[in-house]
C-alpha cells in the first residue's frame, strides 16, 4: 500500500507564500494547533484508562456541564498558543470572556486572534465515539500595540484567514484551510507526525446523507420538517440515508467525504439554534465553502452574519452545495 510522505510541517513551509500574510505568524499558529492536537489526541486515546472521562463538576457559560476533557483540551490549546507568543487574543466556548495575550515584551504586538471549540462532541467522550476540536483565525482589527477588544473577535466569517478542525476518530486528522482549498492530514501516532492524506478535499455537489437530530422533529420549523420529508420520500435518488453522530466535527467530516447535509435548526428548546456562530459555524462554513460546499442559517450565508456577541448561536445548514440550496428553498417556501 502506498503511503503519503508529505508531512504537515513540510506542507506549511511550502505553502507559506500562498498565505495572505506571509510574516510566518499564521504558519506558527497552525504549528501550535498541530502540537496541541497531538497532546489532546494522546489523552483522548487513553480515555477509559486514565481518569479523564466524566463531568468536571462545573458549568460553562453555555449552561452545559463541562466534561473533564473539555477543560483539559481548553487548557492545552490555550497554553500552547500563549506559550508561543503568536496570538494577541483567544476566545473559547469554555471561557466566559476572551483572553488577552500581551506577548513577550507585554507590547500586544501579535496580529492574530484564535477562536475555538476545544472539544466538540463532549457527550460522546464517555462512549468512545469520535470527538473533535474546531478553530478559527482572524487578523485583529484594532491597532497592533494595544490590547485586543471584543471588536477583534466579532468579525464576520468572511474575514477568517484560516480555519479548521481536528477529528479524534479511528485516526486523528487535522483538516484546515487558509482560503486556498482544504487539506487533510492524518497523524501517524507511532512517530507523532501528521501526513498529507486528503489533499484538496471537496464536497460532492449532491449527496445522499442527511444529518440532523430527528428526536427534536416536533419542535423544528416547518421548512425543516418539509425538507426531512423530502429526504425520506421515494423519488429520483431518494430516500437519502440518515446519519447523525452528535459531534459536529465528525458529522461534517463524514459528509464532506461521502456527500451530505448537516442541519442543526432552531427548535422551541433552542430558539436560536444550538451551535455557536464564532467557533463552530464560521470555521465549518469556511471549510465547507473552500471544499465547494455551502453553509447557511437557512436563509443567509453564515459567513456574512455580523456577530454581536461572543457566544452567539445560529441555526446551521452545511454540506453539499445542492442539498443546502434545496433545504433553503423549503425554508423560504414555509416562511
Ligand atoms: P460541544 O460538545 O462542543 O458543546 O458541541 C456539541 C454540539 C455539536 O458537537 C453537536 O453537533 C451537537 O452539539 C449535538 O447536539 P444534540 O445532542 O442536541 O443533537
Ligand atoms: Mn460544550
Ligand atoms: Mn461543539
Ligand atoms: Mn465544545
Amino acid at each position: 500500500m502506498e503511503e503519503s510522505t508529505k508531512t504537515l510541517g513540510e506542507f506549511i513551509i511550502e505553502n507559506q507564500n500562498a498565505f495572505q500574510y506571509s510574516s510566518g505568524e499564521l504558519s506558527r499558529i497552525i504549528n501550535s494547533i498541530r502540537l496541541a492536537a497531538k497532546v489532546v489526541s494522546y489523552k483522548v486515546n487513553k480515555a477509559g484508562l486514565i481518569d479523564i472521562t466524566g463531568a468536571a463538576g462545573e458549568q460553562n457559560i453555555q449552561g452545559e456541564d463541562q466534561q473533564k476533557l473539555d477543560v483539559y483540551a481548553n487548557e492545552v490549546f490555550i497554553q500552547t498558543l500563549k506559550n508561543r507568543e503568536i496570538v494577541c487574543g483567544i476566545a473559547s466556548e469554555e471561557n466566559d470572556d476572551f483572553i488577552t495575550v500581551e506577548g513577550k515584551d507585554k507590547g500586544h504586538k501579535n496580529k492574530y486572534v484564535v477562536l475555538m471549540d476545544p472539544l466538540d462532541g463532549s457527550s460522546n467522550i464517555d462512549v468512545n465515539v469520535s470527538v473533535g476540536t474546531v478553530f478559527s483565525v482572524y487578523r485583529r482589527v484594532t491597532p497592533v500595540g494595544t490590547p485586543v477588544t471584543l471588536e477583534d473577535f466579532l468579525q464576520p466569517g468572511t474575514m477568517q484567514v484560516a480555519a479548521g478542525y481536528v477529528i479524534y476518530g479511528t485516526s486523528t486528522m487535522l483538516v484546515y484551510t487558509t482560503g486556498h482549498g482544504v487539506n487533510g492530514f492524518t497523524l501517524n501516532p507511532a512517530i507523532g507526525t501528521f501526513y498529507l492524506s486528503h489533499p484538496d478535499m471537496k464536497f460532492t455537489k449532491d449527496g445522499h446523507i442527511y444529518s440532523i437530530n430527528e428526536g427534536n422533529y416536533i419542535q423544528f420549523p416547518q421548512g425543516v420538517k418539509d425538507y426531512i420529508k423530502y429526504c425520506q420520500s421515494e423519488e429520483g435518488d431518494r430516500p437519502y440515508t440518515s446519519r447523525y453522530i452528535g459531534s459536529l466535527v465528525s458529522d461534517i467530516h463524514r459528509n464532506m467525504i461521502k456527500g451530505g447535509i448537516y442541519i442543526y435548526p432552531t427548535s422551541s428548546k433552542a430558539p436560536k439554534g444550538k451551535l455557536r456562530l464564532l467557533y463552530e459555524c464560521n470555521p465549518m462554513a469556511f471549510i465547507a465553502e473552500q471544499a465547494g460546499g455551502k453553509a447557511s442559517d437557512g436563509f443567509r450565508r453564515i459567513m456574512e452574519i455580523k456577530p454581536t456577541e461572543l457566544h452567539e448561536r445560529v441555526p446551521f445548514f452545511c454540506g453539499s452545495y445542492n442539498m443546502v440550496t434545496k433545504a433553503e428553498e423549503f425554508m423560504l417556501k414555509a416562511s
